[in-house]
């Protein structure tokens, strides 16, 4: 009913709109005085400073979450990390070097790829982690420590809130570590709390997102484009607008789109290039300007702190406090993307054809 909607004509629509308030109960408690409160990440300290290499497994959205994870775990605790789709893992003959944690990442904790990948780590005597959303799931019980992402309920398939507090978990967690090690970012923590009120200034202001909308609506084709933190976004954005609105999207990595995805770029193509990364912006500038130049419509998701001529069409423009913490904020205007190119083009937005919120048989 629209009472469980909170108002809102999806669900979907109401898990975007309400992502600052879940942000705040995902960080509550977790940080004071700009540390990681480090008891709050379920992984005893006894065990983190044991972890020499972390391999996360995941599906879907989780797995998109996992990227943005090895990322941040990388650049903050330099403990080197790989992502697996648990579909592949659980059937490959990994080789887990002593120190090593598998990470299994979820919203449901029921994924049957997800929690086949944690036996077979417990089978070879791997330790084994869940970052996972509903509480006393499969996962959160078969692992061996586990820590909440505290979303509450998701109802729309397509995940939009349990993604976004997903990247505000493992946030917490590369930061925990990187202070574990010695390597603390007490001004990174502090910015995180600052997260869930640039989402909500965010969100008021996103209604020429509609407008994007509404133009690719109409279109066969869109690609997504980004570097670093901003590819593993755009493969994230992609998967949104497949699996809400049916429109062929692909994600490429900025510098690779000319090893072979420009060949498909043409008159009119969208092409949707998300510049946080601030380090290599000008890098993917020329890659907007490459595609720009075969005709494609270039449409920005830029941080404000990027300036200079940025030659797209449309921009939103974002407000992070610091690029590594840029993934949540700048998943905003593309959950809308996604959202509001469904409802233009009429598609049910909350149940998509041929998908499920979990998929627990294989
Ligand atoms: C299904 C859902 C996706 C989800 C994936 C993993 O495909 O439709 O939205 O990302 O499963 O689910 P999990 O519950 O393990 O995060």
């Amino acid at each position: 009913s629209q009472a469980e909607r909170g108002g809102y004509p999806h669900f979907m629509l109401k898990e975007i709109m309400e992502q600052p308030d879940v942000w705040s109960d995902a960080l509550l408690g977790r940080v004071q005085n700009q540390r990681v409160v480090w008891r709050e990440m379920g992984l005893p300290a006894s065990v983190a400073e044991t972890v020499r290499r972390i391999r996360i497994v995941a599906a879907g959205t989780a797995y998109h979450a996992g990227l943005v994870g090895k990322m941040l775990i990388e650049r903050l605790a330099r403990i080197p990390v790989e992502v697996e789709v648990a579909s592949e893992f659980r059937y490959s003959t990994p080789i887990f070097e002593p120190g090593t944690l598998v990470m299994a990442i979820s919203q449901s904790g029921e994924t049957a790829d997800t929690l086949a990948s944690v036996r077979l780590a417990h089978e070879l005597g791997v330790p084994t982690y869940a970052v996972v959303n509903q509480v006393g799931s499969t996962l959160a019980r078969e692992s061996d420590y586990v820590v909440y992402t505290h979303a509450g309920p998701e109802i729309a398939v397509a995940s939009t809130k349990a993604y976004t507090t997903q990247l505000l978990v493992l946030t917490l967690l590369a930061l925990g570590l990187a202070d574990l090690k010695g390597r603390g970012r007490p001004d990174l923590v502090q910015h995180l709390l600052s997260l869930p009120h640039i989402g909500q200034t965010l969100l008021g202001q996103l209604e020429s997102v509609r407008q994007m909308a509404e133009s690719l609506s109409l279109k066969r084709d869109v690609f997504y484009i980004g570097r670093g933190l901003d590819y593993a976004l755009a493969m994230e954005g992609q998967l949104k607008i497949k699996e809400i609105a049916y429109i062929h999207a692909e994600a490429y990595a900025a510098g690779e789109l000319k090893h072979g995805t420009l060949a498909l770029i043409e008159d009119g193509t969208p092409v949707v290039a998300i510049v946080t990364e601030r380090d290599v912006a000008e890098k993917t500038i020329s890659n907007i300007l490459e595609v720009k130049a075969r005709g494609a419509e270039a449409w920005g998701i830029l941080d404000r702190q990027i300036t200079g001529d940025i030659p797209v069409d449309h921009q939103i423009v974002i407000d992070t406090p610091d690029p590594l913490l840029a993934p949540a904020i700048a998943a905003l205007p593309l959950q809308l993307l996604a959202y509001w190119t469904a409802v233009f083009r009429g598609e049910d937005v909350d149940k998509p054809r041929n998908l499920a919120k979990s998929v627990t048989v294989e």
